[in-house]
């Protein structure tokens, strides 16, 4: 698999740890970020995974850059493409490239809150429960079929960042299930839904509750 990143990289270093410790059969053959400098590449430098900068600065239109982007992963001929924090909008060309081979994790209880600010627009809705959700790849922006759902509580007096780091605790749990699942050949994605075992997955994802 490749996996794209922009920042931290918990979710790489999480897919890197369940790869070591054999619970996912795959290998990461490369890490690509848009940003140059973020730890996420230091995570993939200690873990000897090739990585590659793209950087979106260096391209005059979104399209001049998801060629070039295509063309980097492409080299590398993966079986699945794993978006781990890639803060980008993509072309539906680019991600046509990827059908059925592209994952991404959201945070937030898709469909509510697709884009950015997620954990603050729950606080402001006053909303109860929270969480992260890992989908399949489409080209409408975080609106791909969902895979997986991870909730957490929103207590009254949190702050955005507080919410955030406990989401990213559910999804450091959950995208390495998704892959592992997508590994063994058991996930895949049909005209725009989510078959786990040849079972239809539900629009909230598996296990809704
Ligand atoms: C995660 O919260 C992910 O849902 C969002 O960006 C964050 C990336 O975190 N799209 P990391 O870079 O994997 O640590």
């Amino acid at each position: 698999m490749v996996v794209l990143i922009s920042g931290n990289g918990s979710n790489l270093q999480a897919l890197i740890d369940d790869i070591a410790e054999h619970k996912i059969a795959a290998e990461i053959v490369a890490v690509i970020s848009n940003k140059k400098d973020v730890y996420g590449l230091e995570r993939a430098a200690q873990a000897d995974i090739a990585s590659h900068v793209v950087s979106h600065k260096d391209y005059a239109t979104r399209e001049d850059y998801d060629t070039q982007l295509n063309s980097v992963i492409a080299s590398y001929s993966p079986d699945l493409v794993v978006l781990a924090g890639f803060m980008r909008i993509l072309t539906p060309w680019f991600v046509e490239q990827f059908t059925g081979k592209m994952l991404n994790i959201h945070p937030s209880l898709l469909p509510k809150y697709k884009g950015l600010d997620t954990h603050q627009r729950a606080i402001d809705a006053k909303d109860e429960v929270h969480g992260a959700s890992v989908h399949f790849v489409t080209p409408e922006l975080d609106g791909g079929p969902v895979v997986l759902q991870s909730k957490v509580p929103v207590y009254s007096d949190e702050t955005a960042s507080q919410l955030a780091s406990r989401v990213q605790e559910q999804e450091r749990q959950m995208y390495p299930l998704v892959v592992r699942w997508f590994c063994q050949k058991r996930l895949l994605m049909l005209n725009n839904k989510a078959y786990l075992d040849g079972n239809e997955i539900p629009s909230t994802g598996y296990a809704p509750d």
